[in-house]
């Protein structure tokens, strides 16, 4: 993990196959790190808004991520949440490539 200034890296890009999501742990973030199928890079918080469950145990289809506990649906880089059960949108974390690094702006 690098760092600049409120940018820090949290992955590379080689790491996440493209169509799957990555679980990150850095800087007491719990981040999931998705690459879609197009080849969009996302990242959001990775615990499920409506209870306890990791979204990266979950199905990323066309931009959806899919928790695995209730079923509730994510658009990953909104954060909506897709209708019940989820009541609260997702964290998302504006992103950038750099030199094949995936970096995130750290919330102010
Ligand atoms: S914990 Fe994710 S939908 Fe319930």
């Amino acid at each position: 993990m690098t760092s600049d200034g409120n940018w820090i890296s949290v992955a590379k890009v080689a790491d996440v196959a493209p169509g799957t999501a990555m679980a990150v742990e850095t800087m007491g973030l719990q981040l999931a790190v998705y690459h879609l199928e197009g080849g969009d890079i996302c990242v959001t918080d990775n615990v499920c808004t409506h209870a306890f469950a990791l979204l990266t145990d979950g199905w990323l289809e066309g931009g959806l991520i899919e928790c695995p506990l209730h079923a509730g649906q994510f658009d990953v880089r909104t954060g909506k949440g897709q209708g019940a059960p989820i009541e609260e949108d997702l964290r998302t974390f504006k992103t950038k490539v750099e030199n094949g690094e995936i970096l995130i702006e750290l919330p102010a």
